[in-house]
């Protein structure tokens, strides 16, 4: 690439006027337009300026942007999605992508941008912030709650109660009919929403990637609650959930074409009705499958992830005014505090045991 841009944010201008870019990358999330609303309320106060940047990265590769103004920001709070858009477009991936992502953040006279997303956006925000001193905060979203140095992303809580009323509502139509029930929740490559969602809802079986209960041990637990008498079941599955058999094979069931994105990965799903297929053939019970799909990230954020998205955007817009960049606004306890996006976005946050293990204790 050519000769990086040397970043950093003009002092000597009238005001010390700051231009503040935000973008919103990877699947959308309740709890985004939140965020926005957080970062720009600071930063007017602060007498700044904050331009939106459409559709995640692809809005710098591409010179997409927006200026924000109270009107635009008005009545976010509640509101589903994002107003900016968003994609999982990948600058490292895109030909030129990098120096059209530095060249635009010049053109549009941005001193500082705060990227709100998952371990992709942040990623890349990561990368740029190491290799060319990218003036970079991020914000960690995801309803997978699978970010690494926060207890919790916001988008996550909503993500659950959804599942959570949708077991609710399967529990008793699976009893008038004394059929399994099968729901297939998203999560991706780690299982937190199966684990809180399964918990909250009185799962009797709830798989998960990260601790891969047989086929033949999940049949097992729901035959166990037949013999005592419940002839119905609801089962909890990740949609990341490799079938797992005693022999030791296993099987992730992914997308048809299983199709990967420009962060290379595979579209997840289906594993539901894998699963729902063999527990009739195995057990002879009646089952049916729900798959909850995008149902999980629609509509307007709990009041837990308004709070978050709000605690952490104005985290994120106090990191910009003091320059701290290469850092994330994080949940530890219940402080927002700043780690950095390095650490953040270096592994995946997988479900520990002993959450597992409260789980478990339900089954069969
Ligand atoms: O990362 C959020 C998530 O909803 C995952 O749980 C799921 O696997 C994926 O995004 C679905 O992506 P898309 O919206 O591209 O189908």
């Amino acid at each position: 690439m050519g000769s990086s841009p040397t970043f950093g944010i003009r002092t000597s201008g009238k005001n010390d006027l700051v231009r503040i870019g935000i973008l919103t990358g990877g699947g959308d999330c309740p709890g985004l337009n939140a965020v926005i609303r957080a970062v720009a309320r600071r930063s007017f106060d602060g007498g700044h300026e904050v331009i939106g940047v459409r559709d995640g990265w692809r809005g710098l590769v591409d010179g997409l942007t927006e200026p924000l103004g109270q009107r635009e920001i008005s009545g976010l709070l509640p509101r589903g999605g994002t107003i900016l858009g968003t994609t999982r477009t990948n600058p490292y991936k895109v030909e030129g992508g990098v120096d059209r992502v530095l060249a635009t953040f010049a053109d549009v006279g941005l001193d500082a941008l705060v990227a709100v997303g998952g371990e992709d956006t942040l990623g890349v925000a990561a990368r740029l912030h190491a290799e060319h001193a990218f003036p970079v905060v991020g914000v960690p979203k995801t309803i997978d709650n699978d970010l690494a140095a926060t207890d919790y992303t916001f988008g996550f809580d909503t993500a659950v109660s959804i599942a959570t009323e949708a077991i609710d509502r399967l529990h008793t139509t699976a009893e008038s009919h004394n059929r399994v029930m099968v729901v297939e929740v998203m999560g991706r490559h780690t299982g937190w929403i199966a684990v809180m969602s399964g918990i909250a809802g009185g799962a009797d079986v709830i798989l998960i990637p990260e601790q891969p209960l047989t086929v033949e041990d999940a049949c097992a637990e729901i035959e166990r609650r037949h013999a005592r008498g419940k002839d119905f079941s609801i089962v909890v599955v990740s949609e990341g959930y490799e079938l797992t058999y005693s022999s030791g094979e296993s099987r992730l069931v992914a997308g048809e074409a299983r199709a990967t994105d420009q962060f290379g990965h595979m579209v997840l799903g289906g594993v539901g009705d894998a699963l729902g297929k063999e527990i009739e053939s195995r057990t002879g019970f009646e089952t049916r499958v729900t798959v909850l799909g995008h149902v999980q990230r629609g509509g307007t954020p709990t009041a837990r992830d308004r709070v978050l998205a709000t605690r952490y955007g104005l985290k994120a817009a106090s990191l910009v005014h003091e320059r701290r960049f290469g850092r994330m606004a994080a949940l530890q306890g219940d402080r927002i505090v700043d780690v950095s996006l390095a650490e953040a976005t270096a592994e995946l946050k997988t479900v520990p045991p002993d959450w597992y293990e409260v789980a478990r204790a339900f089954f069969g």
